[in-house]
């Protein structure tokens, strides 16, 4: 299957006709929403896609998607199709992995050909699925119990996801599980050995965020009697897990933001820019897109943070894994005395 992702109708009708007629079969999709939704669920042989959607015509919204599919599909090649004269964005997208591009308009018979020689690639280079091992409890060792579908989706993209460096937003009614996913992405990271520090958004004054996320130097406020390293130091080399950022105070999060973009900050009380390796996993029980719609989230932050959205169902929706989970703290309560925290049901 040749997936074209175009949000103009005639360029996915005309691609459509002219790959069918070749032989293949097409699947045309106007969106990067509905384009990742398919590459979730089967592999293509070949990704055409448009840089621009709608709203931009910077390529922002193609470059995005191509990282995001490059993701799930890391074996795919992608075919950008960039207007005529934007050389520079294809070249960005080649870099980032795409297998090739094509300007508008194209030369069908080149075009087929580019999709042949993507295929054949493709298939010399076909390797094993990384990390698939195919057992169903295979994320019991991070604390993560069930086995219904949905749940086993969720967990496949934390595969997927955990050894690149994209920022993850996990999302997901309380007690669902999010801070486990959070743990379990890091620890499937290359980033395992290096600490994972967490930071609990919504507990966190406006006065306080800036000395907590970034430090403060001996004598920068009254009562900052000794250097204190903040929370953005701590994770250097690692992950930090952004939890209820939804909670956020909205004067805060462009302080974040900044943070997340140039991964530099400045200690309070000392001027040098600091530089830190981070990787950002962030989880909320709120509607960041309705919030971003109210003006109480920023919008630029929440792209930032939301390459991937991983979305943890709730246990009244995967019931089948209630009796799992029934045995699996009954066992841990006759070893402990197992503290049982909250449920989402
Ligand atoms: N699939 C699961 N398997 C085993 N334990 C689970 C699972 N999901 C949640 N739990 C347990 O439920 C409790 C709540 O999980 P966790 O703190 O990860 O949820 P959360 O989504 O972060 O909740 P909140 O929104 O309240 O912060 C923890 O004790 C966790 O170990
Ligand atoms: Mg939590």
């Amino acid at each position: 299957m040749i997936l074209v992702v175009d949000d103009d109708a005639t360029v996915r009708m005309s691609l459509g006709l002219l790959l069918k007629r070749a032989g293949y079969t097409v699947t045309a999709v106007a969106t990067p929403g509905e384009a990742l939704d398919v590459v979730r669920g089967e592999s293509p042989e070949v990704i055409i896609m448009d840089m621009n959607y709608s709203s931009t015509t910077t390529g922002e919204d193609g470059l995005t998607l191509l990282r995001q599919v490059k993701i799930f599909r890391p074996e795919v090649p992608v075919i950008l199709i960039t207007a005529w004269g934007s050389i520079e964005l294809a070249v960005e997208g080649m870099k980032r992995g795409a297998f090739d591009f094509i300007t508008k308009p194209w030369d069908n018979r080149l075009l087929l050909s580019r999709v042949e020689t993507g295929i054949s690639l493709a298939r010399d280079a076909a390797v094993p699925r990384p990390g698939h091992c195919g057992d169903e409890n295979r994320f019991e060792q991070y604390g993560i119990i069930g086995r219904s579908p949905a749940l086993l989706k969720v967990l496949e993209t934390v595969e997927r996801v955990a050894p690149t460096d994209a920022s993850v937003l996990i999302t997901g009614e309380n007690g669902t599980g999010k801070e486990l996913v959070a743990k379990a992405i890091h620890d499937l990271s290359r980033r395992s050995s290096s600490p994972l520090v967490k930071v609990n958004l919504g507990g966190i004054s406006q006065s306080l965020f800036e000395s907590e996320m970034f430090g403060h130097a001996r004598g920068a406020f009254t009562g900052a009697a000794a250097d204190r390293k903040g929370r953005f130091e701590m994770a250097d080399g690692g992950t930090i897990f952004l939890d209820e950022i939804g909670d956020l105070d909205f004067s805060c999060q462009v302080k974040l933001l900044r943070v997340l973009q140039e991964h530099t900050f400045e200690v309070l009380g000392d001027s040098r820019p600091r530089r830190v390796d981070i990787r950002v996993v962030s989880a909320t029980n709120a509607d960041l897109p309705a919030m971003v719609r109210e003006k109480r989230f920023r919008e630029d932050l929440l792209y930032r943070i939301n390459l991937i959205t991983l979305h943890l169902p709730a246990l009244r929706e995967r019931r089948e894994d209630i009796p799992l989970l029934v045995a699996h703290f009954a066992a841990l309560s006759t070893m402990s005395s197992f503290p049982l925290r909250r449920w989402s049901c």
